[in-house]
């Protein structure tokens, strides 16, 4: 049995297909036990649904009878001492969502300090690990659909930063492939899409696959914290605003890493704004 937790998020819900297809017994996890999956869809055939809130450790424990392997979300009250639960019902490895940031080792990044404290109490957990550090996810281009809905004018931070984004369901199947071989254990994997695009490219390709003459105008740097700030947490807001205003994370490089996990090239920009054309 494979516990995925975040079960109903961009990279959880294409771990429990993934896994589904490839025949393997899933427990998915999110707070309301239920599945959701996009209108119409049918659920997988050997997934069970469960309930349980990652900040209260106690309400995850039965979850993990069974278990052998599990997907975790990193930055939960309850990481420690689900991970202590985890090793004490028999679960033998873990393979936690972090992101590029952790890589940094800088502690007064709101960010980064929560990715690097999640993969320090997962080394210390005792259990097998693999970390995925990916780059900015192509589905960060849902916050563009109210916009896109409402006109042809698409405001756009950080207009000048290229990002290798990278598609949830190629960091689903690194998971997979770090769940069920022992091949990823150890690793902190970086993982990237298959382009270093600006915000402007990939507006111009949702307009192509939409068939819309949609035009990107630039946000100022304050213009884009005032977003930011109105979206999240301030010092998530200020987190953001110093990895693309002041260029402490850089996520421009194109790495191999998705073709050498899973033997095949990460998905397009484009292929996944096809994919997921009806959210727009
Ligand atoms: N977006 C990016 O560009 C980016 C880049 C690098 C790393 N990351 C990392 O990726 C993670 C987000 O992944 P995602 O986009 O796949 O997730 P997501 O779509 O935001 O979904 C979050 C998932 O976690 C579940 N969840 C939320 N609070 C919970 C709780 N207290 N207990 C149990 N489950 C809970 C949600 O389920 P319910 O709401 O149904 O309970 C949902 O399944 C973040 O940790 C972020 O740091 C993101």
């Amino acid at each position: 049995m494979i516990l995925v937790t975040g079960a109903t998020g961009n990279v959880g819900a294409e771990l429990v297909r993934g896994l589904a297809q490839a025949g393997e017994p899933v427990r998915a996890l999110s707070r309301s036990g239920r599945l959701g999956g996009r209108a119409g869809e049918a659920l997988p055939a050997g997934v069970e649904g469960v309930a349980g809130d990652l900040d209260r450790a106690e309400t995850v424990r039965d979850a993990l009878k069974g278990v052998r392997a599990m997907f975790l979300m990193p930055g939960y009250g309850g990481q420690r001492q689900i991970l202590a639960d985890a090793r004490d019902a028999g679960v033998e490895r873990v393979v936690m969502l972090s992101g590029g940031s952790a890589a940094t080792g800088d502690r007064t990044n709101a960010v980064s300090a929560y990715l690097i404290d999640a993969e320090e109490s997962v080394r210390e957990s005792g259990l097998a690990w693999t970390f995925l550090r990916p780059t900015s996810f192509m589905s960060n281009a849902l916050r563009l659909v109210d916009q896109i809905r409402a006109g042809d004018t698409v405001r756009v931070p950080f207009p000048d930063v290229y990002t290798t984004d990278i598609d949830p369901y190629d960091i689903a199947q690194c998971a997979l492939h770090a769940l069920l071989t022992d091949a990823h254990t150890g690793r902190a994997l970086e993982l990237t899409g298959p382009q270093a695009l600006l915000p402007a490219d990939r507006v111009r390709v949702l307009g192509e696959v939409l068939g819309r003459d949609l035009r990107a105008v630039g946000l100022g740097p304050a213009e884009a914290r005032a977003e930011l700030e109105a979206a999240m947490p301030k010092s998530f807001a200020d987190a953001i605003v110093s990895f693309f205003v002041d260029g402490t994370l850089d996520e421009s490089v194109v790495r191999p890493t998705v073709r050498e996990v899973t033997g095949r090239d990460p998905r397009t920009f484009e292929q996944w704004a096809r994919a997921h054309a009806d959210a727009f």
